[in-house]
């Protein structure tokens, strides 16, 4: 079979195949702990599963408009106001099936071919691949103590740079940009008019009282080059509902309306309507799983304190822990034998670009984690 270059060169999102076989492990009946999951392990609220319920029932199971309902995007508009000090028309905003598909879709409508996004390594698994596939080229930023060193950005830069790609918070290393550094950032790029793709996705997790700044915020400038992206998979945990959305100026949105009306037509109008309760809802809920995160988070660096020569940035938002140990050298096989041998689901550092490293998410109990960490402790004894 001759498959087309464009899907033989991507390579599978090894956190989900982690995932996947930790499942199927426990599905046969083996006592897996599983660290590698990349979403909250709490219920969707109720209010916003009552929303949903009500939507059926009232049969709003219809294509909406492309870019969403009216009404989402409304809502989502006021949100971006109201928490992010940002003002976005509703038409500044489109609605997708994920964060995913929004920034998919933003870089397939920046990016010619062979034109460059950078991307700060450790960086999310999709990043990569999603450049790939709109046949841009990636260009891999190494960071400093898991942070864009603007000095390196500016050597990186060239006339075929189109985009940056900037996460905060940080997924896998839970790292978060403070105004100064998003000021250093956000010059840089604008003297060379580059785009910034902001992944907001885990703004509502973040820890010790800090508060999420969006770049675009700054300054006007930096707004107009800024496409933000963000969903309600991890702060509402609603991962399977499959809501995303981007604001960025009216032309790009546009574009972005024009692909999607040809791939999936409108995100699932059962979700526009739970996640439009979970914006105009209390926002208690997510504060509690919010804190409990954080004390898992505290749970999860004691623990791993007791392992000697053990090291990690501390997790200043999302739920994981990127850690390092000197035996560490080959991630992967390291992954996969803690797996076989202790029953211990991590992703190696080498599928987030990084080798030496692990990531150990903490969506999950204390039990899981207190057991994790012995698991990940036993092993390192025996390699
Ligand atoms: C950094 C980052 N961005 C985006 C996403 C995608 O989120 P969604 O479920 O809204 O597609 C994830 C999910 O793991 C993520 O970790």
């Amino acid at each position: 079979m001759q498959l087309a270059r464009r899907v033989l060169e991507v390579k599978p999102s090894p956190t989900l195949s982690i995932s996947s076989k930790a499942k199927e492990l426990k599905g046969r009946g083996e006592d897996v702990i599983n660290l590698s999951v990349g979403e909250p392990d709490f219920n969707t609220p109720e209010y916003i599963k009552e929303a949903g319920i009500c939507a059926l029932k009232e049969n709003f199971t219809r294509y909406t408009d492309t870019s969403g309902t009216g009404e989402l995007r409304e809502g989502i508009s006021q949100k971006l106001r109201k928490e992010n000090a940002l003002t976005y028309s509703a038409e500044e905003i489109i609605v997708s099936t994920g964060a995913k598909q929004a920034l998919y879709n933003a870089i397939l409508v920046l990016c010619d071919p062979g034109e460059e996004v950078i991307i700060p390594s450790p960086y999310w698994v999709s990043y990569p691949e999603m450049v790939r596939l709109a046949e841009a080229v990636p260009v891999i930023l190494q960071t400093r103590n898991f942070k864009v060193d603007p000095e390196e950005l500016k050597k990186v830069i060239t006339k075929r740079t189109k985009a940056f790609i900037l996460n905060s918070p940080a997924n896998p290393t839970g790292v978060i940009y403070r105004r100064e550094e998003l000021k250093a950032i956000a010059e840089i790029i604008s003297r060379h008019n580059v785009y910034c793709l902001s992944d907001e996705i885990y703004e509502k997790i973040i820890y010790d009282g800090e508060k999420h700044i969006s770049i675009g915020s700054l300054n006007n400038k930096i707004k107009s080059l800024t496409i933000l992206i963000n969903g309600f998979s991890k702060s509402y945990s609603m991962t399977g509902w499959r809501i995303g959305y981007a604001a960025a100026d009216k032309e790009i949105i546009a574009a972005m309306k024009r692909l999607q009306s040809h791939s999936t037509s409108c995100p699932n109008s059962i979700a526009q309507k739970a996640a439009l309760a979970a914006l105009g809802g209390s926002q208690s809920e997510v504060e509690i799983m919010r804190k409990k995160f954080e004390e898992r988070r505290n749970f999860l660096i004691e623990k791993l304190k007791e392992i000697e020569r053990v090291t990690f940035p501390t997790p200043e938002g999302a739920f994981y822990c990127f850690l390092s140990h000197p035996k560490i050298t080959n991630s992967l096989s390291f992954a996969e034998k803690l797996l076989e041998k202790e029953k211990l689901a991590v992703v190696p550092g080498i599928a987030f670009g990084k080798e030496g490293y692990l990531r150990l998410s903490f969506a999950a109990s204390f039990g899981e984690i207190e057991e994790g960490v012995e698991r990940l402790k036993k092993f390192l004894k025996t390699v």
